[in-house]
């Protein structure tokens, strides 16, 4: 039946595309930032369930998908969580911790798993917050946690890896876009070194 539904998704997603629509992706990734600061609304569940579907769609080397997703919600453990990441800024209602898991990586992938793992976590990562602005919500990647606190806190067990926490909720700041080296800097055309000539794209990201 999920399979079902998703073929029919797809195939609408793939019309749309065929009739000449154009998905605004680029204004999605330019206008995205690292919230710090957020309202105290709570995350509706059919929205959480959105980001995480993205999360589950993302690429993975080999089609392993070595992720797991720790949804934390509830207002005592998301406090011991921030309590134990000095880059957690702001009282997020929500946060997802992206864990790689180890054994699958191993299982499918041997020495290679573990980069790959890493890898296709931040795939995940970056489609849970691209997704997550397009819903109207701010979020921020988090690496600045104690390993061993969160371990515990959420009683993970020793074969996943907590990679990435994203704290997610209604964004109460409206950061600037931070400064990004030019494409100009390092975009290199066949060659490294050689430079690319045409411009206009970074251009219109700098607007
Ligand atoms: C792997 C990774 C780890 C990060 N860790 C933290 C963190 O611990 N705390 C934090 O406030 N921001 C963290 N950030 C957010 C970056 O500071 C932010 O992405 C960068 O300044 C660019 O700003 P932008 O996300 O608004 O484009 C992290 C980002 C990435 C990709």
């Amino acid at each position: 039946m999920a399979v079902l539904l998703e073929k029919k998704r797809n195939k609408k997603i793939e019309s749309l595309l065929d009739r000449g629509f154009k998905l605004d992706i680029l204004d999605i990734i330019r206008g995205r930032r690292s919230i710090r600061k957020y309202k105290t609304d709570s995350v509706p569940k059919d929205l959480i369930e959105k980001i995480l579907e993205a999360g589950r769609w993302a690429p993975s080397a080999g089609n392993v998908q070595p992720w797991e997703f720790i949804v934390i919600n509830d207002r005592k453990i998301l406090d011991l969580v921030r309590k134990f990441s000095p880059g957690f800024f702001g009282d997020a209602p929500l946060a997802i911790l992206i864990c790689s898991n180890k054994e699958r990586a191993r299982k499918f992938r041997g020495s290679l798993g573990r980069d790959l793992a890493i890898i296709d976590c931040a795939m995940a990562a970056q489609n849970i917050l691209l997704t997550a602005y397009a819903l109207g919500l701010g979020s921020c990647p988090i690496k600045s946690f104690s390993q061993i606190a969160i371990r515990e806190i959420l009683e993970i067990p020793d074969h996943l890896e907590p990679e990435l926490l994203i704290a997610i909720g209604y964004p109460d700041q409206k950061p600037p876009p931070p400064p990004k080296r030019p494409l100009s800097e390092m975009v290199h055309l066949n060659k490294y070194g050689v430079k690319w000539k045409n411009m206009s794209e970074q251009i219109e990201g700098e607007k």
